[in-house]
């Protein structure tokens, strides 16, 4: 059901483009309105979460360990698995954010015949997830062609590496056929794992369809429709520089509005939605903090002021029942 809503919605969106670029004319809203409100969206959307993140307290050190810690120094310890300081949690959350690392330890348990309780190492998900993710950021930096004259050299580059098979025309892109082959492996994944379809919710199924339909409706137009890349070139600058084109608005087809549409409404969704992970991760205290919890004594900033008793004080309370059993007080 959940899937199901999320795949209808995706396809109305695909529809109300098509509608209201094609019969209604609605050019300048799609093409114009809907991006900067979808920008504008994001922007705030964004900034606000990572506020709210960047305010919430964050009294102890809970970084997640996987090795042992710096103590003594006769013992050997692991810098990357249970980082001592700000150079190793760096490069880890380096290794974390470019080949997602905890991931690549992903390992699952079942129970076989026996009863025998068996570990397995799990690679598929980790290596699907990196190669969309990857894929993602490429044709990304890709599409900065229809927004900046010259365009930079590193983009060109790009685009010149990821077309070397020089297969179909225009030629077929590496990162395409990757994305496309990721995606379907996370989709089948929610569908044929009983236990990941079981907690799969409309926010897993909807932002996955979302993506899926940014990709189809792209390579549509790269590899079926032909759409005017010059226009497109054109409407980019202009939104950029605020002066939108309003010939370029009409010399682009429907079939561009929709991949637009469902970008904008992919960037506006954003920051509502789980793709946030992309700004928590650097914000996650179990990733961004060192862990000197032997080193350094960390005090609970909301203990209240703790009001001792001294042996001093103690004496003074008591000191005729003490002398009443015949006791006497040190200090005497
Ligand atoms: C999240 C952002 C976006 C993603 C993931 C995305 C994805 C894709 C993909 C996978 C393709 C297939 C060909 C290729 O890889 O270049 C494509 C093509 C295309 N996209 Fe996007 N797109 C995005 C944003 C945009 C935006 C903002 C525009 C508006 C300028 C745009 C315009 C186009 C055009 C015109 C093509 C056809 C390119 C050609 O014929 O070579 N895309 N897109």
């Amino acid at each position: 059901m959940n899937a199901l809503v999320s795949f209808l919605l995706v396809v109305g969106l695909v529809l109300i483009a098509a509608a209201g670029t094609g019969a209604a004319g609605l050019q300048t809203l799609f093409g114009v309105v809907v991006p900067y409100v979808a920008i504008l969206v994001f922007l705030l959307g964004f900034v606000r979460r990572i506020v709210i993140w960047a305010r919430a307290p964050v009294p102890f050190r809970i970084p997640t360990t996987a090795g042992q810690q710096k103590a003594l120094d006769f013992l050997p310890y692991q810098p990357l698995e249970n980082p001592p300081g700000a150079g190793t949690t760096f490069l880890r959350m380096v290794l974390e954010v470019l080949c997602f690392r905890s991931l690549f330890r992903n390992t699952r348990a079942e129970m076989r015949e026996g009863p025998r309780l068996v570990y397995a190492s799990r690679k598929w998900l980790w290596l699907g997830g990196l190669v969309f993710h990857w894929a993602f950021l490429l044709i990304v930096l890709r599409h900065l062609r229809f927004f900046t004259e010259p365009v930079p050299g590193f983009a060109e580059a790009l685009e010149r590496v990821d077309g070397f098979f020089e297969v179909l025309l225009p030629e077929l892109y590496v990162t395409d056929l990757a994305i496309l082959v990721a995606l379907t492996y996370l989709v089948l994944r929610r569908f044929l794992s009983p236990p990941v379809r079981y907690i799969s919710q409309a926010a897993d199924y909807f932002p996955l369809f979302l993506i899926v339909g940014v990709v189809l409706s792209g390579a549509y137009l790269r590899y079926l429709s032909r759409t005017d890349i010059v226009a497109v070139k054109a409407l980019g600058m202009g939104l950029l520089s605020f002066h939108p084109d309003p010939a370029a608005l009409r010399g682009v087809g429907a079939q561009f509005y929709v991949h637009l549409f469902l970008v904008c409404t992919l960037i506006a969704y954003f920051p509502f939605s789980k793709l946030m992970h992309l700004g928590g991760v650097f914000l996650s205290p179990t990733r961004n903090l060192a862990n000197t919890n032997r080193l350094t004594r960390h005090v609970n900033p909301w203990n209240p002021p703790l009001k001792g008793r001294t042996f001093e004080d103690w004496m003074e309370d008591f000191k005729e029942e003490i002398a009443q059993a015949g006791y006497k007080l040190e200090r005497d």
